[in-house]
């Protein structure tokens, strides 16, 4: 045996750390944050153990106990105390994403980002007002270019109420441009963008319908979220949305589409976000609570794994658990 090559000199203790090319630290973490108007208490979210959905009065509780883990920046989601066609509890100045946030930014130090969408607050649970679809069954669609004028609203009202960065997940096109023009319009220059620019039409997301009650009410999604089998596309969309100025590129979901991930940061030098969706995180927690998994190891080993393949910043249900062993 003439062995010169010989990797696992470097895998011992002392010398493994030293050459560790990545790792996860909180200052990469957003923690998702659900507020809701239709409660006073706080409601376990069953399908994503250890989430609940809080009243707008917890809102700055909830960010505090995330900020002590060391997680600085929260993504917030709204569930309305009413819904309708149009979807107009998005846009209320009072609505339940405006009256948190106004909160949140006036009593925490968290860095604030909402998503900026419809399907939460229509009734059919769409993202945005439906228009008839002539070319095809289901003969409804989202119209798309009056959803435009609405999320540029809604990312108005949430700038107002002092959100630091909107996210839209729409998947609507030109949604990126339309907001941005909205944001510059009213002063908001400052408030960057990011955009779930590449994402998926994926059966990754059950556990967040539940958890935001978002499910669409008939069809699904797949009119204008992307087709889980293109790639090429990804980078289309995401070209495209650069062009309308997008700040940060998110990927969703991570984990099956590292790929993408990786796609991204290779042909792109704008921040890569990642969103580890619910569906990755509730897969882990119900092979864990078997005994078939350890979450801490799992979870972990997700993350690393999102940002070897190429992200700077992972939207993640496992923020504050890492983030507190870290
Ligand atoms: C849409 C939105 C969704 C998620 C984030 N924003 C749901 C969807 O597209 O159906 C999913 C996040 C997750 O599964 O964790 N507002």
């Amino acid at each position: 045996m003439n062995l010169t090559d010989r990797p696992r000199r470097l895998r011992r203790d002392g010398v493994r750390e030293l050459v560790s090319e990545t790792d996860v630290s909180a200052s990469d973490l957003i923690a998702p944050v659900f507020v809701d108007a239709t409660t006073d208490e706080r409601v376990p979210i069953e399908t994503m153990p250890g989430h609940e959905r809080v009243p707008i009065e917890q809102a700055v509780d909830r960010v505090g106990e995330i900020r002590e883990t060391g997680v600085e920046a929260v993504i917030v989601f709204g569930v309305p105390e009413s819904k309708d066609s149009e979807g107009s509890r998005a846009w209320a100045a009072e609505g339940v994403v405006q009256e948190a946030v106004r909160r949140i930014s006036a009593e925490t130090d968290a860095y604030v980002i909402t998503d900026v969408c419809l399907c939460e607050y229509t009734e059919h649970g769409h993202c945005g007002p439906l228009e008839p679809d002539a070319r095809e069954e289901p003969t409804l669609t989202v119209d798309n270019d009056r959803t435009l004028d609405l999320l540029g609203e809604i990312a108005v009202s949430h700038a107002d109420a002092g959100a630091d960065m909107v996210a839209p997940s729409g998947m609507m096109d030109g949604m990126v441009g339309a907001i941005r023009e909205s944001l510059d319009e009213v002063g908001h220059t400052e408030v960057p963008i990011m955009s779930y620019a590449a994402k998926y039409e994926s059966a990754f997301y059950g556990p967040f319908r539940d958890a935001a009650d978002g499910a669409p009410a008939f069809g699904d999604r797949r009119h204008y979220q992307m087709d889980p089998a293109n790639s090429r596309e990804a980078m289309r969309e995401v070209a495209l949305d650069v062009r309308q100025g997008a700040d940060v590129l998110m990927v969703k979901p991570a984990l099956p589409y590292l790929d993408i991930v990786r796609d991204l940061r290779e042909n792109f030098d704008h921040p890569v976000a990642a969103y580890n969706v619910s569906g990755e995180y509730a897969m882990l927690h119900a092979a864990a609570e078997k005994g078939w998994l350890d979450l801490d190891a799992v979870a972990y080993e997700s993350l690393l794994s999102i940002k070897r393949a190429g992200a700077d910043l992972i939207l993640t249900y496992f923020a504050e658990d890492i983030a507190d062993r870290l």
